[in-house]
This record gives C-alpha cells, structure tokens and sequence, in this order.
C-alpha cells in the first residue's frame, strides 16, 4: 500500500509508520488522518506484524500539530468533526492489540503531542521538543491532549502546560514521565528498534493482553482491574506460549514462541 502523507517499512515482524509531510513538519491534514487510519486498521489486521513504531519524516519534526492552514477556515461544525476524526484514529492506535511504540524525533506539539501520548510509550531523541500550543492559537486541544495529559503526567503539570502553551525539551518531558528515556538523534531508531526486538522475543500473546489488561484497567477502578487481569491470566493457559514458556523454563532452555 502507498500513502501521500506517510511511509510505512516492514522488517523482521516491525512496522515502522513514518508521518510524511516534511514541509509542513509532518503536520496532520484530514487526508493524512484518513490515511493513518487506513494503515492503522491495515497494520492492525497484518498478521506478519507484531510491533509499531511511529515516527516523523526527517529530522525536525515528529509531527507539529494538527494543520492550522487546513483548521483556519473551519465551521464549528467541521472542527467538531475534524477533532472526532483525530479522536477516533488516536483511540484506533491505543486500542490496538499490537504494542505502539513513538519515536518522538523533533517537535511533538499539539496533535503531535497527542499522537505520541496515545501511543504505549514514547522514546524521546535529545531534540524532542514537548507541548499543547492551542491556547496561544485561541483553541483548546482536540486529539485528546486534555484527557491523556492529565492521565498520563498527573493534573498539575497537565494543566501548566495546557495553560500556559509552554513548550518542553526532551529531558524535561523525561522527569515528568512523558518519555521514558532521551536518546541522541542518530541513536534514537536503533533504541527504539532494539527495545521492539526485546518485546518481540517474548510471548505474543501474553503481551498483547498485558496491553488489554493495562489499557482495561486505567479505565476503571481497581477491584475490576484484578477481575480483568485474572481473566486474561487465565486465558494465557489456554495458549501454547504458556505451555513453551514454563516447558523452556523447566528444561533450562530458551523458549521459543510462536505467539499461539
Ligand atoms: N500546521 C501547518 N503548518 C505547519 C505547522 C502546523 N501545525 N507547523 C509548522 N508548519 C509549517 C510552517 O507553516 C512552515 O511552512 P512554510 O515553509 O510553508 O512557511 C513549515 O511548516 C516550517 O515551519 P516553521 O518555518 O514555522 O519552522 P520553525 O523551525 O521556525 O518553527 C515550530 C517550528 C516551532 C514547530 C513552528 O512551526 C510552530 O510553532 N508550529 C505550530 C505548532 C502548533 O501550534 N501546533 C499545534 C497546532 S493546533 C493542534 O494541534 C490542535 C489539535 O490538538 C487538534
């Protein structure tokens, strides 16, 4: 499949997703959207596919927001639409059964921000640079910045930052735990490539339903968590990775999975 707005690379079961519009530093258009969600359900479905990652074309930007040329002239109505749109190609990615990994490349600011924070984790190159610029555009953000912000990095340093439009570096957004650790640029997608290989040596199964049960829980409260994760521990007995995992363990050998 080709896209005009991204690139998409597969090798040894990891897809990487390139937002590809280097001009506009990778800003998000509806066309690009609707071609993310495309590739998203695509990748989604793709069985010789096992991890994300996404990433921004070139070396200034992940993605620097949504695009204020295209959002300018929008109705009300049409804002509402395109903030739906964003919502439901993000809420796409977080749900997705297959961990999401982002490498934050440059600028993430706005719905850059927010497609890294809907993300499973974020590794962060030393020129990554962090924000919700809305309000200093007259707007608030709409690709989720106001809910997974605050989820994600607590309501206090949320709200500075959405109140204020300030814009953080990458070892900044690190201490808060935005990011999970900042890397040099040329570094950045080995890192991230060598942390996908790790997770890919291990059960599949196991650790797309760690996703679910992680994703279930933060959505509700703690007793029903326990339920949903003693579930899906229960259903890891059902699989053949559990039987591999705990035989290889046993026989002191290396396990080899097949995700089954
Ligand atoms: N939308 C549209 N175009 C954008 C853009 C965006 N979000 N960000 C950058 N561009 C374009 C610029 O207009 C410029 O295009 P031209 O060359 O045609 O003039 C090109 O990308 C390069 O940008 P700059 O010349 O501005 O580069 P810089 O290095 O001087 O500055 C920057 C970089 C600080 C990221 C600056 O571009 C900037 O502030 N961008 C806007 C960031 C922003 O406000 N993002 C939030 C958008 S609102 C949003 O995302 C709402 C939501 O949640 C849904």
């Amino acid at each position: 499949m080709t896209y005009e707005n991204l690139l998409l690379e597969t090798e040894d079961r990891i897809a990487t997703l390139y937002i590809n519009r280097p001009k506009a530093l990778n800003a998000l258009n509806q066309d690009t959207l609707l071609e993310l969600k495309e590739a998203i359900g695509a990748i989604a479905q793709d069985d010789s596919i096992d991890v994300l990652i996404i990433t921004g074309a070139g070396d200034k930007a992940f993605v620097a927001g949504a695009d204020i040329a295209y959002m300018q002239n929008l109705s009300a109505m049409e804002a509402r639409s395109f903030a739906a749109l964003g919502q439901q190609v993000f809420m796409m990615i977080e749900t997705m059964e297959k961990p999401v990994i982002a490498a934050v490349n440059g600028f993430a600011l706005g719905g850059g921000c927010e497609l890294a924070m809907c993300c499973d984790f974020r590794v962060a190159s030393s020129n990554a640079k962090f924000g919700q610029p809305e309000v200093g555009l007259g707007i608030i953000p709409g690709f989720g910045g106001t809910q997974r912000l605050t989820r994600l990095i607590g309501a206090g340093m949320a709200k500075q930052l959405l109140y204020t439009a300030d814009v953080i570096g990458a070892d900044e957004a690190c201490r808060v735990g935005l990011v999970n650790s900042v890397q040099a640029p040329e570094e950045l997608m080995g890192v991230v490539k060598a942390t996908a290989k790790r997770i890919l040596a291990k059960g599949q199964v196991a650790v797309r339903l760690c996703k679910a049960a992680a994703n279930e829980g933060l959505q509700t409260d703690i007793n029903r968590g326990m339920t949903i994760e003693a579930d899906a521990f229960g259903l890891c007995f059902a699989t053949a990775d559990q039987r591999e995992g705990m035989s290889a363990f046993i026989e002191k050998r290396k396990s080899n999975f097949t995700g089954r």
